[in-house]
């Protein structure tokens, strides 16, 4: 593991998960970490400061101003100082007072001032875990680029068995490394066109049919992409987005426009993803002018518009493509038709039946599914999901 010089503050809450606070301190002292520990007054229940002073080599922080002399513990420069927030164990407590704003502990106000990733391994019961408060509270951290390390099924300090129990310290110690590993440009030399948003099919000038895509997800994947080096055309439905920076926006609105700007742009392309949600019918015959209601039912004929998708698979000889599966049902089974139909790398699913994944929201729960397999990732932001595509995607083109 490689953390050298690397400043991590380690938030610490009255968990009984407190306890493995102390191995996680020492994974990531070892690893060249320098690690601060910040705790709740009711952490110090579970574990002493005298342990954590001792593993973390600093004094503990637990109030604003040390009552003896005044010295005065700034959350601001804390959060300053740390290139990562990491607060393991985090109570259901605490994450409600972090989507809250809640600021009445020095660990919440040095979370509210901190400009460094953040990040949270939860523990708690499997009911407080599984409660809809819980949920939601954590599905506005993940959407405000929070990063969750999901907790894990087992036997609880409650005796009941079930999810809620605290990631294990080489875990979370693994995640922060990659979190801090600094992004190098591995896609650099490569293009790629990502097609994102909705597309919109007239009926009339006034009138038309689309869906719910808002483009968020697109638009991280066309970020990360650029970021990491490659030239990245972004064939864009409507959204109210702006357009990730080094990226080449193509505006389009149906489905036929689409279907040009995408195969044009992959004629000159590495690889696709394929994120935009078009639509499988167009109206046949748009009316000219606009349609006046009457007494009677409208009947408008449906006319089938072409894959982009499958046109691409069909001629992608070396090309990596990628594609996205939204599903209410059989999930598992219609990704992988979609992956064979369409001639995928792999597939992106994600399910409406999964709160916070799909439309709108600034979180996804997302299956890589391949010929070999599929990887389940838990909620995490559109950002998040976005670099994991891209990892799997720079992984696909190493093994080429
Ligand atoms: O934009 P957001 O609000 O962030 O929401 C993100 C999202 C839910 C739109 C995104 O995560 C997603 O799932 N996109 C694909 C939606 C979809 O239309 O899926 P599908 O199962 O109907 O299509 C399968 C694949 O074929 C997709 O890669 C799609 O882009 C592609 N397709 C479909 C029809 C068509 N005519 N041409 C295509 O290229």
């Amino acid at each position: 593991m490689e953390l050298e010089g690397r400043r991590i503050l380690l938030g610490i809450t009255g968990s009984i998960a407190a306890y493995k606070a102390a191995p996680l301190c020492r994974l990531l002292k070892t690893a060249g970490a320098d690690v601060r520990v910040v705790m709740t007054p009711l952490a110090k229940q579970f574990i002493t400061p005298l342990t954590m002073a001792t593993l973390s080599k600093h004094p503990i922080l637990v109030e604003f101003f040390d009552p003896e002399n005044g010295a005065w513990n700034s959350h601001i420069s804390l959060g300053e100082w740390a290139d990562c927030l990491l607060i393991a164990p985090a109570t259901a407590n605490t994450l409600a007072k972090m989507a809250a704003g809640i600021a009445d502990n020095l660990l919440l106000t040095t979370y509210l001032s901190a400009r460094c990733p953040v990040a949270i391994a939860p523990a708690m019961d499997l009911d407080m875990y599984a409660h809809p408060a819980t949920q939601q509270n954590l599905r506005t951290l993940a959407g405000r680029g929070v990063h969750l390390i999901d907790p894990e099924e087992g036997e609880l300090a409650s005796g009941l068995t079930g999810k809620g129990r605290m990631a294990d310290p080489e875990r979370i110690a693994a995640f922060v490394e990659e979190l801090l590993r600094e992004k190098k440009k591995t896609l650099s030399g490569k293009r790629f066109v990502v097609t994102a948003g909705a597309t919109i099919e007239p009926i009339d000038p006034v009138r038309f049919i689309s869906n719910h895509s808002s483009g968020k997800m697109g638009y991280a994947i066309a970020g990360e992409l650029a970021r990491r080096g490659a030239e990245v055309t972004l064939v864009s439905g409507r959204t109210a987005l702006p357009a990730p920076l080094d990226v080449r926006r193509v505006d389009v609105l149906s489905a036929a426009e689409m279907y040009d700007a995408a195969t044009a742009a992959f004629d000159r392309a590495d690889g696709a993803v394929m994120c935009a949600a078009v639509a499988d019918y167009t109206p046949a015959e748009p009316a000219d002018r606009k349609l006046k209601k009457g007494d009677s039912d409208l009947r408008i004929v449906l006319r089938r518009t072409r894959d982009i998708a499958a046109a691409l698979g069909a001629r992608k000889g070396d090309r990596l493509l990628v594609g996205f599966a939204l599903e209410t049902d059989h999930e598992a089974d219609n990704a992988r038709a979609k992956l064979e139909k369409k001639n995928f790398d792999f597939i992106v699913l994600n399910s409406l039946r999964d709160a916070g994944a799909g439309f709108r929201g600034d979180t996804n729960k997302v299956s890589l599914i391949d010929r070999a397999g599929r990887t389940d990732l838990p909620l995490m932001s559109k950002t998040e999901v976005a670099a994991r595509i891209a990892d799997r995607i720079e992984e696909e083109l190493a093994a080429r």
